[in-house]
């Protein structure tokens, strides 16, 4: 037992047909907590050979039951899916919290979350229909809309449930047996909950290989058995995902990176916003892809909305995740905490001016801890790395505007296009500035909020396909065509 109340395993194996397997090379890596460095477990580090004993297990699962599943039998397993997690979702929040670092408050609410998933996918199952075409001649024309069979989920650390379910849940709903491979960092929530479906999904439907990128992220990619992949992560890996999909043609969604602006008009409610701004860049310690890192302060208010935010920021208590009072944890592992820190650095470097923060917090109780402390930057111009790069961490980047079309170029001026606020009373402002921007989603008068049902994913290089929507499922289908005659009289072409 740990400070956390949950008991985990030492070793943690691959689930494959329901089964935990070890990694045919034997070997295995440590996960631990970012809060303390404490060691949690030994996981199997897999390979292509792990990756393709998953694969045949799903594709067997497929090719005998699953693909005899009809949908709404699909559907209910999905609702017993979201009942399993909300029934075990104080245990699996601790062990996010362990592995992740995040606060318990943010981990309770991503098994909410998850759970909200399933269902929103439960229902979606008996609802996703193929078509009629209207065709010449006497003939009848259907389509159909059937699984890919097995499908390729690469999960990132940052929801590491969470993210499994937005992956998880559609695939399943659409007819699909899943190979997963959950982030290096965080891999214990997931393990855990296949342990606890064991009565409820089938074996061999869902499957985990748990191990890193290169060795069983790419031979699940480049597997000639799986016909689709679903990829959250970085636009660097991504990329390589991409390419390396293209050795089968197989389908892929990749949701990426971000650089999202948040835009503060001089006539906003700056209360509302304050608290916009706080939690798109606080939030998760700012590790999300979403994360409003980029704040456009108009000159008229800049002053005012400046001394609030520092004042708000300096008031956040950043300390051990499993203790209720704290509002922000760790970062997921010493790497990310060097990669953070390093930004700020650059950023001082080509000009910036940090505010508040800007280091790994001097409490000697954190040190062992990969914590940074909530870092403000002013004086940054666009062009600057520190406002070009996702830094995925709790940094936030503030430029100052006065004309509009000069902030727009601005605020469209990265690679990335995944999210943006914008903060005004004015109506027709608020939607003429909406259309103008290159973003997959986009608040208003709001930041972080997300429905199922609404599509999420990203403009330019934050991605492609989208996710959480009903369409998603057809990202989960290949369609077929079938025409037949009517007319019973043979058609001759060669006379
Ligand atoms: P990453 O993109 O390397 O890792 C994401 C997932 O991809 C992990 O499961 C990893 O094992 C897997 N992976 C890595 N290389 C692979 C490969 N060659 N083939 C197949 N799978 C592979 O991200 P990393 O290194 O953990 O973080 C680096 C940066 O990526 C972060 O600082 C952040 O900017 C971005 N990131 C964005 C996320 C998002 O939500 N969009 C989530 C995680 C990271
Ligand atoms: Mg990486």
């Amino acid at each position: 037992m740990n400070a956390a109340n949950v008991s985990l395993k030492e070793k943690y194996s691959h689930f494959i047909g329901g089964e935990w397997v070890e990694s045919a090379s034997g070997r295995t890596f440590e996960t631990r907590n970012p809060a303390t460095g404490e060691l949690l477990a030994q996981v199997a580090a897999g390979d292509a050979s792990d990756v393709d004993r998953a694969v045949e297990t799903a594709w067997q699962a497929f090719r005998t039951s699953w693909s005899r599943t009809d949908a709404n039998a699909r559907g209910k397993i999905l609702y017993q899916i979201a009942e399993v997690i909300r029934n075990n979702s104080e245990e699996l929040a601790q062990i996010e919290t362990l592995d992740n670092g995040k606060p318990l408050m943010e981990s309770r609410l991503d098994m909410y979350l998850a759970s909200e998933c399933f269902e929103y996918y439960a229902g979606a199952a008996t609802k996703l229909e193929g078509k009629t075409v209207p065709v010449f001649g006497e003939r009848l024309d259907y389509v159909l809309r059937e699984p890919w069979g097995v499908v390729g989920q690469i999960i990132p650390w940052n929801f590491p449930l969470l993210m499994a379910a937005w992956k998880l849940a559609p695939a399943l709903a659409a007819g699909n047996c899943v190979v997963l491979k959950p982030a290096e960092q965080t891999p214990l929530s997931v393990l855990r909950l296949c342990e606890l479906l064991s009565d409820v999904v089938p074996q061999g439907v869902i499957n985990v290989v748990t191990g890193f990128g290169p060795e069983a992220g790419a031979p699940l990619v480049k597997h000639p058995k799986v016909k689709k992949i679903a990829f959250t992560g970085s636009t660097e890996v991504g990329r390589e995902v991409m390419a390396a999909a293209a050795v089968n043609v197989a389908d892929v969604t990749l949701e990426l990176g971000g650089k999202s602006p948040q835009i503060v008009f001089p006539d906003a409610d700056l209360d509302a916003a304050l608290e916009g701004v706080l939690l798109g860049i606080f939030y998760n310690a700012g590790q999300q892809c979403s994360a409003g890192s980029r704040l456009f302060l108009h000159e008229d208010i800049y002053d005012a909305f400046i001394e609030k935010l520092v004042e708000r920021t300096r008031r956040i208590s950043v300390g051990d995740p499993t203790k209720p009072e704290t509002q922000m944890g760790p970062l997921v592992s010493r790497e990310q905490q060097k990669r953070v820190l390093g930004y700020i650095e650059l950023g001082v470097k080509e000009g910036a001016r940090v505010l508040v923060g800007g280091q790994a917090p001097e409490d000697p109780e954190l040190r062992r801890g990969c914590y940074v402390e909530p870092t403000i930057l002013v004086d940054v111009q666009n062009d600057m790395t520190v406002a070009q790069e996702e830094i995925f961490g709790p940094v936030l980047c503030v430029l100052r505007w006065n004309d509009y079309g000069t902030m727009l170029e601005q605020a469209n001026g990265v690679p990335y296009g995944l999210c943006a606020g914008i903060w005004t009373r004015d109506l027709l402002q608020a939607h003429k500035t909406a259309q103008r921007l290159e973003a997959g989603y986009i608040w208003i008068n709001q930041y972080d909020v997300y429905a199922y049902g609404a599509p999420f994913g990203g403009y330019k290089q934050s991605g492609v396909g989208r996710e959480l929507a009903f369409e998603t499922l057809y990202h989960y289908t290949q369609q077929k065509n079938v025409n037949i005659d009517l007319s019973g009289k043979p058609s001759r072409w060669f006379r």
